[in-house]
C-alpha cells in the first residue's frame, strides 16, 4: 500500500544522466533519464511494444531508445521513432510520471498527475549553497518497509546510542533536542534545534 498521490524523491539530480537509470518507486519500475536538452524525465520502465525494461536501451537525440527493438520514447512518453516504419500509432507511447528538479533532488509523483501541484514539494534550499552548507549525499537499498524508514528518522533520540562514535556525538545533545513540530495539511513538519552542538566530522561513513 502506497500513498501515490504526493511527491516522493526519485533520486539526487546528480545520479540521473543520459545513461538510463532504473528504480523502483512506490513498486512501480521506473526508468529515470535526462533527454539531449538535459532535461530530466521520468516514464514506466516497460516498453508499449513487447514490454522490456527501457533503462536496458540507451538515450538518443530523440529520447530513450529501446534495446528490443529500437522503439523512441521521447521525455513525454511519446514514440517518436520506429524503426523501419513511417507511421507510428497513436496508442505507441509509455507512462510518464511528472517530474521536477529543485534543491538537488529530482522529485516523482506517481499518482493522479492532474492533482500535481509543484507548490507542494518540500523545499532544501541548503543543497544549492555548497559553500555554507557542504553536504554529502548517496543513496541507500534498504531491505524494509519504507514506513520503519519514517519512523527511525522521527526518531533521533536513538543517535547517540546507535551511532555514538560517528554522528551521534554526545547522546544528551539529541535527547534535549528543542523540537517545533507544526500539522501540514499533508502530514507533520518539525524542526530540531541542537544548539551549541558540534556537527558530525565531514568524513563520516555510517
Ligand atoms: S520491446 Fe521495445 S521496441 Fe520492442
Ligand atoms: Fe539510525
Amino acid at each position: 500500500m502506497f500513498i501515490r498521490n504526493a511527491w516522493y524523491v526519485a533520486a539526487w539530480a546528480d545520479e540521473v544522466s543520459d545513461t538510463p537509470l532504473a528504480r523502483r518507486i512506490c513498486n512501480e519500475p521506473v526508468v529515470l533519464f535526462r533527454d539531449h536538452a538535459g532535461k530530466a524525465a521520468a516514464l514506466l520502465d516497460m516498453c508499449c511494444h513487447r514490454g522490456a525494461p527501457l533503462s536496458i536501451g540507451k538515450v538518443t537525440d530523440l529520447g530513450i531508445e529501446c534495446g528490443y527493438h529500437g522503439l523512441t520514447f521521447d521525455a513525454a512518453g511519446c514514440c517518436v521513432r520506429i524503426p523501419g516504419q513511417g507511421r507510428i500509432p497513436e496508442r505507441a507511447r509509455i507512462r510518464n510520471f511528472p517530474l521536477v528538479e529543485q534543491d538537488g533532488f529530482l522529485w516523482i509523483w506517481m499518482g493522479d498527475a492532474a492533482k500535481a501541484d509543484t507548490s507542494t514539494i518540500v523545499r532544501y534550499p541548503w543543497h544549492n549553497d555548497t559553500e555554507n552548507w557542504p553536504h554529502k549525499h548517496t543513496m541507500y537499498a534498504i531491505k524494509g518497509s519504507a514506513m520503519l524508514m519514517v519512523d527511525n528518522l522521527m526518531d533521533l533520540t536513538h543517535l547517540g546510542y546507535v551511532h555514538g562514535s560517528t554522528i551521534g556525538g554526545n547522546p544528551m545533545t539529541h535527547v534535549e533536542a528543542k523540537m517545533d513540530t507544526v500539522r501540514t495539511p499533508m502530514g507533520l513538519k518539525f524542526d530540531r534545534w541542537m544548539l551549541n552542538s558540534l556537527p558530525p566530522p565531514p568524513t563520516y561513513e555510517p
